[in-house]
C-alpha cells in the first residue's frame, strides 16, 4: 500500500444492470443515475482527500479484472449487483487481493426475494451496507476510508 502521505485511491465499482440506475425500478433503487452517484462519491472523496475512480460492467470477467486492478489502489466500494448472490469467481477475486472492499446494495436485499438474502461475496468483504438507498455508496466510501486509515496507522 502507498505511504501515509500519498493520496488515497479508491475504486467505485458497479456490476450488472446498475448502468440503468435512474430508470430501473425506482421504488427499489431511486431515481438518481449511476453518473449522479459517481459524481456524489467523487465529490465526497475530494472532501475527504481521496481520489475516486469509477467503473461499471455487465460482465463477470471484466469485474474480476477490475478487482485485480484494485491491488494498485487503497480500497474498493463494490456493488456486485446480482453477482453477489452467486459469483464464486468474484468472491475469489475479492479474497485474493488485500485491498479492503466494502460491499454496497442500494435496496434492502433482506426485504426482497429469498434468493437475494445470500451474498457469496460479503464474507470476504471488510464491510457490508444494504438498504440505505444511493446514499449507501457514500457510506461505503466513508467505511472503506476508515479501513484504509486503520491499515495505514498499523503500518506506520
Ligand atoms: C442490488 C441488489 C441485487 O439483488 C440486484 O440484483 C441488483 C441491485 C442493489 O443494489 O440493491 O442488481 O445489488
Amino acid at each position: 500500500m502507498a505511504e501515509s502521505s500519498a493520496a488515497v485511491r479508491v475504486l467505485l465499482l458497479n456490476g450488472p444492470n446498475l448502468n440503468l440506475l435512474g430508470s430501473r425500478d425506482p421504488q427499489q433503487y431511486g431515481t438518481v443515475t449511476l453518473e449522479g452517484i459517481e459524481r456524489r462519491v467523487r465529490a465526497l472523496g475530494a472532501e475527504l482527500g481521496a481520489e475516486v475512480e469509477c467503473a461499471q460492467s455487465n460482465h463477470e470477467g471484466a469485474l474480476v479484472e477490475h478487482v485485480h486492478r484494485a491491488r494498485e489502489l487503497d480500497g474498493v466500494v463494490f456493488n456486485p449487483g446480482a453477482f453477489a448472490h452467486y459469483s464464486i469467481a468474484l468472491r475469489d477475486a475479492i479474497d485474493a487481493v488485500e485491498t479492503p472492499c466494502v460491499e454496497v446494495h442500494i435496496s434492502n436485499v433482506y426485504a426482497r426475494e429469498p434468493f437475494r438474502h445470500t451474498s457469496v461475496t460479503a464474507p470476504v468483504a471488510q464491510g457490508y451496507i444494504a438498504g440505505c438507498g444511493p446514499a449507501g455508496y457514500e457510506l461505503g466510501l466513508r467505511a472503506v476510508l476508515a479501513r484504509v486509515e486503520e491499515r495505514r496507522s498499523a503500518v506506520g
